[in-house]
Order: C-alpha cells, then sequence, then structure tokens
C-alpha cells in the first residue's frame, strides 16, 4: 500500500510538473469550507454592493453580532471578505485579493448573485443606506457655505480640475454632459465650453443653489439644474454623452450602485470620468468633510465598472502634498454588437 502511495504522488507531480503545496490545499478548503453554509453565502451576496459594518450585518440578517463575526472571520481567513476600519467601525466588503483559488472565487460569487435576495434583507439594506444618505445631506445642508475651505483641507479643485478638464478635452462627442455633484461648480463652465448641452446633477439642494449661484455669476445660459441622486437621473430617462463624478463617491451610500445607475445613463461609447481619493486612514475627514468612505481602492473602483458593463479607461494617479492620493478614471460604455459599424459599410460612406 505504502509503494502504491508513494507511486500515486509520483506520478501527479509527473504529470502536473508541480510541487505537492499543502498550503494551496489548506486554502482550498478554507475557501469551501467558508463557502459552505448558506448564511455565509447570502453574506457575501449582500456585500455584492456595498460594504457593512458587523453591526450592520447582524441587523441585516437580525443576528447577534458575536455570531456574524464568527462568520466574517471565517470569510474573511478564505479571502472571500477583507476588512476595513472607517471611522470607529470596521466594514466589510467582497475581497479584491487575488489567490491561488480565483477562478473558483469567481465562480462562487457568480451562482451567488444569480440568487435573489428576500425582501426582508432588501428592504434592511435600504434603511441602511437611507441613513448613510441623510448624514451625508445633512453634512452638506450644514456646510453648504463653508464646504470649499473644509474641501481644500484634503484635496482642492485645482489639485485635480485641469487633469479633468485635460481629459474632457480628448473625448469625442460633444452633446450632453451630466455632471454629478457639481458642489460649488468650479467644472460647470468647462463643460459649457465643450458641450452642447450640461446638466447639473446634486442631491443637496443647497449645494445646488450654489452651483446656480457659480453659474450665473458667470453668466453660464443653459444648463439644467437637477435636485436628485443617480437613481433619478435612471428615472427621468437621460442619455449622456460624458458624465463627471468628482470628489462625490466617497460621499455616497453605495458607490457601487451610483456607478450602475451612470452605466444606464451613459450612451454607447460615452465616458464616465471619475476623481477619487485613493484608500486612506485620516479618519479626521469623516467628520470634517461629510466622508462616508475613506477613499476607495483603483481594483475596487474597476470591479464596480465591470459589474456595471463598463470598460477601464485612462487612469491617472496624482500625489498630493498632504498624503492624500487622487486618482482619476475613465471609463467607457462599449457599443452594443449590432451597432458597431462595419469595416465595409465604413468604407461605403
Ligand atoms: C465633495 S463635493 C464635490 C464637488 C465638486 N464635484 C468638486 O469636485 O469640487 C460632493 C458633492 O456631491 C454631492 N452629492 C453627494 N452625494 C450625492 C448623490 N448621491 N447624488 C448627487 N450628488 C451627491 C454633494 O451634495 C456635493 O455637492
Amino acid at each position: 500500500m505504502a509503494a502504491m502511495t508513494h507511486s500515486l504522488s509520483a506520478r501527479t507531480l509527473a504529470d502536473n510538473g508541480a510541487i505537492h503545496d499543502a498550503d494551496a490545499f489548506n486554502h482550498l478548503a478554507t475557501l469551501m469550507k467558508a463557502a459552505g453554509d448558506p448564511l455565509r453565502l447570502e453574506i457575501l451576496r449582500v456585500l455584492r454592493n456595498n460594504a457593512f459594518a458587523a453591526l450592520e450585518l447582524s441587523d441585516i440578517f437580525a443576528m447577534r453580532q458575536n455570531a456574524m463575526s464568527h462568520h466574517l472571520k471565517l470569510l474573511a481567513r478564505a479571502g472571500l471578505v477583507s476588512s476595513r476600519r472607517e471611522g470607529t467601525h470596521i466594514f466589510y466588503r467582497r475581497s479584491t485579493q487575488h489567490s491561488s483559488h480565483d477562478g473558483l472565487r469567481e465562480q462562487i460569487l457568480n451562482a451567488v448573485d444569480s440568487c435573489p435576495l428576500g425582501d426582508e434583507i432588501v428592504e434592511r439594506i435600504h434603511r441602511i443606506e437611507e441613513e448613510r444618505t441623510a448624514t451625508s445631506r445633512e453634512f452638506f445642508r450644514a456646510n453648504a457655505d463653508k464646504f470649499r475651505a473644509q474641501q481644500d483641507l484634503i484635496a482642492g479643485y485645482p489639485q485635480y480640475g485641469e487633469a479633468v478638464v485635460a481629459a474632457l478635452d480628448k473625448l469625442p462627442a460633444r452633446g450632453t454632459v451630466l455632471e454629478v455633484g457639481p458642489g460649488e461648480g468650479e467644472l460647470l463652465a468647462d463643460l459649457c465650453q465643450r458641450f452642447e448641452r450640461v446638466i447639473a446633477l446634486d442631491n443637496s439642494a443647497e449645494m445646488l443653489d450654489r452651483a446656480r449661484g457659480f453659474a450665473n455669476a458667470r453668466q453660464l445660459a443653459g444648463i439644467d439644474f437637477i435636485h436628485g441622486d443617480t437613481a433619478a437621473a435612471v428615472s427621468t430617462g437621460l442619455a449622456s454623452d460624458a458624465i463627471t463624478l468628482n470628489m462625490v463617491l466617497h460621499h455616497t451610500p453605495s458607490p457601487a450602485s451610483v456607478i450602475a445607475d451612470l452605466a444606464k445613463v451613459l450612451k454607447p461609447g460615452g465616458v464616465l470620468l471619475v476623481t477619487e481619493l485613493c484608500q486612506h486612514d485620516q479618519d479626521w475627514a469623516r467628520s470634517a468633510c461629510g466622508d462616508l468612505w475613506l477613499g476607495f481602492d483603483a481594483e475596487e473602483l474597476s470591479q464596480w465598472a465591470r459589474a456595471a458593463g463598463l470598460t477601464d479607461g485612462g487612469c491617472e494617479f496624482m500625489p498630493l502634498k498632504n498624503g492624500f492620493r487622487v486618482q482619476l478614471r475613465q471609463f467607457i460604455q462599449a457599443f452594443p454588437k449590432t451597432t458597431v459599424p462595419r469595416r465595409e459599410s465604413l468604407q461605403g460612406v
């Protein structure tokens, strides 16, 4: 028997050309154990579009926090979720780290995502996101008049505005542009010079008033100001050639949903330009600047864009003197296969 075992492992070595790797088997077993439980799969499903603190997850699943923490520990050990401190809480999200079993992990997540969530779970997620929105809107309501000074503590518009305008100059289409979260409105003048139609969308009435005031002072005509969020933009049936989203995502309750909404209003070939803080640990930004999230990992933004059907375009990183880093990303809406002009028909024109 011993001889047979020996010859089997020798054949495995010869067949695979690999050296027996106990770590890989251990990791595979950890992954399968973590995934082998319906509640943990449902937790992964909930984390599809958002990050939640353990306390929020225990509310969503109506269970005790220490039981939830146990499940999160197993998922983290398996590399299925990662944790990060944001303010006083540790938030859990799907991991973007690569491992030797990425293929299997992807299959598990695809299968998980094909299962719908129960109404009660959806309702509880919705309630948490509403609370986050209320916190963010209250910050901008209370700080509209001193918003710029607060914002400049982290990344002032001049530090990324030029790069945004340079990227806009390279875009082919000049029809409609949507600016989400215009803040004080500094970008509006540049948008008016480059696009036939400019729409400014903000979920804070006070901030929208400031952007309107900026436009009036500069005599910028023909801007549509819409009070609402990106879900409202989708429901108006808007179709945009370009979208700018500068320093907004870290104020939104569910950044992945914002990107998914914006993908729906982007025309084929259209470009979503995102300026965002890279992940950081300067917690004071939450109280001083109303940030819900301490920046984002570049891969996290790419994953949300991919999930929304967008492809990665240009990417630029701008380190700032105060230790923050800004990422300027471009995500492109593909042409549906049927509408891509064929080479022959192009030649015939
Ligand atoms: C930090 S400011 C950025 C302003 C400007 N884009 C800039 O780069 O200076 C964020 C802006 O986004 C708006 N905002 C936050 N969440 C939003 C949402 N879900 N939908 C629309 N606007 C939002 C805020 O009211 C505010 O005007």
